[in-house]
């Protein structure tokens, strides 16, 4: 259904639409990971990794709404639904269960170098086709590399 009018030709609205939907379906996953490890990590790190776990929850919740809300002004309707995230993320799936603050951590750092890597894709693949989406990618993955960096510092 045709509904908003993009103001990209159809080549690059095709390169632009795949990488926003890929930062969604991403971004998605990485709240629900990091949210799962928040309720189940156990060990004398607790607190920290608990409390911190959350600032990756409400920067991947912000930044998928971000991408997803550039796809409709673009004309383009983000997909959000489980079944499409499930599909399409780049994170791999964490162990059910207890999981150790340093288990934890390393699960982050894994996480989040995984979206990272893709962002990155998606900065040097959207900056010809619309750097309007690219500098959303670029702000993007400065957030994750902060929060990369402070978890391989936890467990450094
Ligand atoms: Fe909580």
């Amino acid at each position: 259904m045709y509904v908003v009018k993009s103001p990209l030709s159809d080549t690059d609205l095709r390169t632009v639409s795949e990488a926003l939907q890929g930062a969604l379906v991403d971004l998605v996953d990485l709240s629900l990971v990091a949210k799962q490890v928040h309720w189940n990590v156990v060990g004398p790190r607790f607190r920290s990794v608990h409390l911190q776990l959350d600032e990756v929850v409400d920067v991947a919740r912000t930044h998928s709404d971000t991408v997803a809300e550039r796809a409709s002004a673009l004309g383009v309707s983000p997909d959000g639904r489980a079944s499409t995230v499930a599909a399409g993320s780049g994170i791999s799936a964490v162990p059910a269960g207890w999981v150790k603050d340093s288990d934890a951590v390393g699960a982050l750092v894994a996480a989040l170098g995984a979206v990272i890597t893709r962002m990155r894709e998606r900065v040097g693949a959207t900056g010809d086709a619309d750097p309007v989406s690219q500098d959303i990618f670029i702000g993007i993955t400065a957030d994750l590399e902060k929060h990369h960096w402070m978890f391989q510092a936890e467990n450094a």
